[in-house]
């Protein structure tokens, strides 16, 4: 089992994106029950909240579903059950190694370490910007669950 965390900064926009596509990309693979996948952000601000609308319509239009995800925050267990944990941001990568227990850090990366066709190394936080900025956080998140699922499928 490899298990696999998404982390934002409100757990509404690029981290549940980020579930979803990678989520539905597994399916494809017929590899969903060799994986746990979830997302979660670094704030309290939307705890219990549904995905942003924004985020919804466009993995909607691109294929995957969102609705049956909710916003919740990192807790000291998932640096204990999760294998990787991504950060969309540095903001977040910061976030996160302050929390985590040393014996853990290496399970922490930025998530575009994943990518192949973009060069920078953080998912832009689209929250106050424009409709656009919600189609670029999708494009990068998809294309870094690629790699990241053929990063897992050779190692396993
Ligand atoms: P996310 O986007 O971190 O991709 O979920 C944000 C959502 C909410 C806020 C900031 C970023 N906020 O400040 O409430």
């Amino acid at each position: 089992m490899t298990k696999v965390l998404f982390v934002c900064l409100g757990n509404i926009c690029r981290s549940p994106t980020a579930e979803a596509v990678f989520r539905g990309l597994a399916e494809k693979e017929d590899m969903l029950e060799d994986l746990v996948i979830d997302s979660c952000g670094t704030s309290g601000y939307h705890i219990g909240e549904s995905p942003d609308d924004r985020a919804a319509a466009v993995a909607r239009r691109r294929g995957y579903d969102m609705s049956d995800l909710m916003g919740r925050q990192v807790n000291a267990s998932d640096f204990e059950t999760f294998d990787y944990i991504l950060a969309m941001d540095r903001a977040n990568l910061r976030d996160l190694r302050r929390q985590c227990p040393a014996a853990m850090q290496e399970k922490i990366a930025l998530f575009l370490t994943y990518s192949k066709k973009y060069s920078e190394d953080e998912v832009p936080d689209p929250y106050y910007g424009g409709a656009q900025g919600f189609d670029r956080v999708f494009d990068m998140v998809e294309d870094a669950s690629i790699g990241l699922l053929e990063a897992i499928k050779a190692r396993t």
